[in-house]
């Protein structure tokens, strides 16, 4: 994949259309081994919040590449003391082949995409998460054979996830319906940009009502009701989010046929039920193990495997 050789990942929308579909084609392939790529790269991961399917998945799909990772823990390189992300940006630029980043601000990963010339990674922002993205559309496309015409139903807070779906879906012909109570709905440019790609090829829904947004969906979705970062607000927002917990109840409205996706970690009792997890619907194993496929596919093609 050519194309995709030396660009950065800093958003869902840096890909088109065809690009997804060729990194899910290569992930497909790199799954069933049908297809085996070696590219000797050293991957480098930042990560200011924890991490255990980001930065285990990215680290295994480094290895099957022959490739190798090195941990930049912000707590023992300089970059956690103060020095500026200009200077450790283009230092890393010199030792690197590619770097993974997990942080805060949107605009702290577009400093170090500006001063680094190696292709820098989204490996979830405040703003937006498309790695974990590439492996939810990666699972849907295994359960149902295609994403257009489908629908998914995400329930909660109108965070990191819910950007990335409804940019995700709007790209790829799945029909995205965000339910989040009054106050929590994603990001009201975040929704035009997505109803933009999505032009006629999906529906792109925002609402609060929960039963008429799960109504019929092949997918429902959920994420904690409160992100990194935002740990002491958890409590107060549990009576609020309540109506959008994923339970049986729930999921009576939705397709019968439907799947439960959850990009984990998961707070059982909160945003989704013991059941609801573990019932035979559920496909969060499949979806985490699919991070370390989907993010091989995209390592190969933005390192521009021959
Ligand atoms: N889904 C996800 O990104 O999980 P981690 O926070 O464990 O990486
Ligand atoms: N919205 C969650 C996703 C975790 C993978 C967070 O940002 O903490």
């Amino acid at each position: 994949m050519k194309q995709l050789k030396g660009r950065d990942l800093l958003g869902t929308a840096d890909l088109n259309t065809a690009e997804i579909t060729d990194i899910l084609k290569l992930a497909r392939q790199l799954k069933s081994k049908e297809l085996e790529i070696k590219c000797n790269k050293v991957l480098g991961l930042l990560f200011y919040k924890a991490s255990t399917r980001t930065r285990v998945s990215f680290t295994v799909a480094m290895y099957r590449l022959g490739g190798q990772v090195i941990d930049l823990n912000p707590n023992l390189t300089q970059v956690g003391r103060g020095e500026p992300i200009e200077d450790t940006a283009r230092v890393l630029d010199r030792y690197l082949d590619i770097l993974a980043i997990r942080t805060f601000a949107q605009q702290d990963l577009a400093t170090f995409a500006n001063y680094a010339q190696i292709p820098i990674i989204n490996a979830l922002t405040d703003l937006e998460h498309p790695c974990q993205i590439l492996a939810d559309l990666m699972t849907v496309q295994e359960c149902f054979g295609s994403l257009q015409g489908k629908t998914l139903t995400y329930l909660g807070d109108g965070n990191n996830m819910a950007h990335s779906l409804l940019l995700g879906g709007a790209l790829t012909g799945l029909n995205i319906r965000i339910a989040a109570p009054q106050g929590y709905e994603p990001k009201p440019e975040i929704v035009k940009q997505a109803q933009a790609i999505a032009g006629d090829r999906s529906e792109i829904v925002v609402t609060q009502d929960a039963i008429a947004a799960v109504e019929g969906a092949q997918v429902v979705y959920t994420d904690v009701w409160a992100s990194m970062g935002q740990e002491e607000l958890a409590n107060q927002r549990i009576p609020l989010f309540q109506p959008y917990q994923v339970n049986q109840q729930l999921l009576e409205h939705a397709d019968p046929e439907a799947i439960i996706l959850h990009c984990l970690p998961a707070h059982r009792g909160e945003e989704i039920t013991a059941e609801a997890i573990e019932d035979e619907r559920s496909r969060v194993w499949e979806q985490a193990e699919n991070r370390m496929h989907a993010q091989q596919a995209l390592l190969a093609s933005l390192l521009g495997w021959e």
